[in-house]
């Protein structure tokens, strides 16, 4: 039983203009696609092999002798995590159950998305920036390369890849026009709630 990509929720061309059907098919047609294929090799003919992907995750993080299954097995957990966390149409002040505590968090989605977007153009080189609930406050962290929040003490709720192959098509170096372009028209509100809620 291998890991398997799961189907990209929209088209590849649903997210045109913001995000290009180019930028997709390279960045879930081959960098994701890259991630399973190694995951797959290196669980091959282990005791990992027939595991669901959050039991591999949890099984190798920290340790630096199962880094190649640990990054291959995250990136690909994070890529899907990803796609879910845009949707055609998206974007703007999110209205359900993450609003109000975004709100308590950081003032206001105005003062968010500049908080974030400091974040995602501070985390130096490729990694991820996140939204996520830490007990009852929410929080902008990010992490290097695959690395991903941690539950239970942290709880993803919306993730921005960061990694310049997310952005670099459609907006060459200007990351702090990827992360706004991401909140004022892909964001999926729905997801985060869907996740706060879960
Ligand atoms: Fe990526």
């Amino acid at each position: 039983m291998a890991i398997v990509k799961p189907p990209l929720p929209y088209a590849e061309d649903a997210l045109e203009p913001v995000y290009s059907a180019n930028t997709i098919s390279f960045h879930y047609g081959k960098h994701h696609q890259a991630y399973v294929d190694n995951l797959n090799k290196v669980i091959a003919g282990t005791d990992l092999e027939d595991k669901p992907l959050e039991e591999i995750i949890a099984a190798v993080a920290g340790d630096s002798a199962k880094a190649g299954v640990f990054n291959n097995a995250a990136q690909v957990w994070n890529h899907t995590f990803f796609w879910n966390s845009m949707k055609p149409g998206g974007g703007g002040a999110p209205t359900g159950a993450v609003a109000a505590r975004i709100d308590a968090a950081f003032g206001s989605y105005e003062a968010f998305v500049g908080d974030f977007k400091a974040a995602a153009v501070g985390r130096f080189g490729s990694g991820w920036a996140w939204l996520v609930a830490e007990g009852d406050a929410l929080k902008i962290v990010t992490t290097p390369n695959a690395e991903m929040p941690v539950p239970p003490g942290q709880k993803a709720l919306i993730t921005v890849d960061v990694w310049e192959h997310a952005y670099y098509l459609d907006y060459q170096n200007r990351r702090p026009d990827f992360v706004q372009a991401f909140f004022d028209k892909l964001a999926n509100w729905d997801w985060a709630d869907q996740n706060l809620g879960g």
